[in-house]
């Protein structure tokens, strides 16, 4: 019998974690019924991704679009609780940790349909982060627990989770690694910025933490203004509606863009001297390209970057951005921490001897 997996997809970085794993599932036969929350929406930050990885188009959308917590968590709840009644999976397979993937694993899980979670295991150990909750959350309802690195599994043992756990290695990596050649043939976003190889820092914020806080968010974009450095930073939409609102401008060495797509997002990555980030992904997406990263938050659950020297933590400590960004801090090597680029496959086999 053919399994049927519901995939839940709502935000950015989901759209990015399924683009090899649909195509693992369908290549084995399974039935997957992908199920977009419409957490986001904008053609930038939802559909590009679609068109330029090739992942099927999502046979629902629930539109559910911007909200509170538990206005946008609730209204997906609801929808993902009448969508699993209606099509009957025999899993449904969530990832990360945004709001769509707690609103659909909390559906399942009532309704006694098994919940698989794509990045288990990820712990920041910081509560006042949204996604903490969704983490630990999603992970305590979950009947098949698929870990990126050891770390991960080790922070699941800590809470007495050890059914169904595998460490499969990262999605991410098996997406960078097919995608890396295409965006250096067709993407041409360095030319449109003017800026070349190596000269400039790529930035990205997007944290509740660092950018609903005016007096936080000025004081991150006054220290990428005191280094003579240019900059490109393609702003995620809530940081581009509270600058707005708060009045900030970016300083002359910045170049503030619209969100990118994957490929030229990716371009921009692996040609950048450095990286500013507080985004999950894009700390794991700067190791990949062997960029060092500067990440703008107090911890990391990303780890083992930190630990093998190529990613820095900056948080109170914004006066240490220059020098951050002007020496050379990180070492030659890169040991292997992600998988060999077949997570999505070792995924996809499982789900179908299991379910
Ligand atoms: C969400 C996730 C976060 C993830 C991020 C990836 C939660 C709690 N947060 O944060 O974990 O790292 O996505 O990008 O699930 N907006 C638009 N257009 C869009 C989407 C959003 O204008 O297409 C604006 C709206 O003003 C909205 C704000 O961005 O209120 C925040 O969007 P939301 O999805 O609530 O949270 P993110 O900050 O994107
Ligand atoms: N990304 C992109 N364009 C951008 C910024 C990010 O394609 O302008 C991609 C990036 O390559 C990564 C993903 O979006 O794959 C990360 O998403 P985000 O930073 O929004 O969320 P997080 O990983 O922090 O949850």
């Amino acid at each position: 019998v053919q399994v049927k997996v519901l995939t839940a997809i709502g935000a950015r970085p989901q759209f990015v974690k399924t683009a090899i794993l649909s195509e693992e599932l369908r290549k084995l036969g399974v039935e997957e019924i992908l199920v977009h929350s419409g957490q986001h929406y904008d053609d930038m930050m939802s559909d590009v991704f679609f068109r330029e990885l090739g992942i099927p188009a999502a046979d629902i959308n629930f539109g559910v679009g911007s909200g509170s917590h538990g206005a946008q968590t609730g209204e997906m709840l609801a929808k993902f609780e009448e969508t699993i009644l209606d099509r009957k999976p025999d899993c449904v397979l969530v990832h990360g940790d945004t709001n769509s993937t707690l609103a659909a694993a909390l559906a399942a899980a009532k309704l006694e349909v098994p919940v698989v979670h794509n990045e288990a295991g990820l712990r920041s150990y910081n509560r006042s982060m949204p996604e903490e909750h969704n983490r630990v959350l999603t992970d305590h309802c979950s009947d098949t627990l698929f870990c990126p690195t050891q770390v991960a599994v080790e922070n699941l043992a800590k809470e007495g989770i050890t059914d169904g756990v595998h460490q499969i290695g990262d999605v991410m990596f098996d997406v960078s690694q097919r995608f890396q050649n295409v965006a250096e043939k067709q993407s041409h976003a360095l030319q449109a910025l003017g800026m070349s190889r190596g000269e400039y820092v790529l930035v990205t914020l997007h944290r509740p933490y660092n950018v609903d806080d005016p007096e936080r968010m000025a004081s991150l974009l006054e220290a990428m203004g005191q280094v003579d450095i240019p900059m490109a930073f393609p702003v995620h939409p809530r940081t581009r509606a509270n600058m707005e609102q708060f009045g900030i401008e970016f300083p002359r060495n910045v170049h503030g863009i619209d969100p990118l797509g994957y490929l030229d997002f990716m371009q921009l990555e692996a040609n950048a001297r450095m990286i500013i980030t507080d985004s999950g992904g894009v700390q794991k997406e700067a190791y990949f390209v062997g960029v060092p990263c500067v990440t703008v938050r107090p911890e990391t659950e990303w780890v083992e970057t930190v630990n093998a020297g190529w990613n820095r933590l900056l948080w109170d400590n914004l006066d240490e951005l220059g020098t951050t960004l002007s020496e050379r801090w990180w070492p030659e090597q890169q040991p292997e921490l992600y998988g060999d680029g077949n997570a999505s496959a070792k995924i996809a086999e499982l789900l179908v001897r299991k379910y």
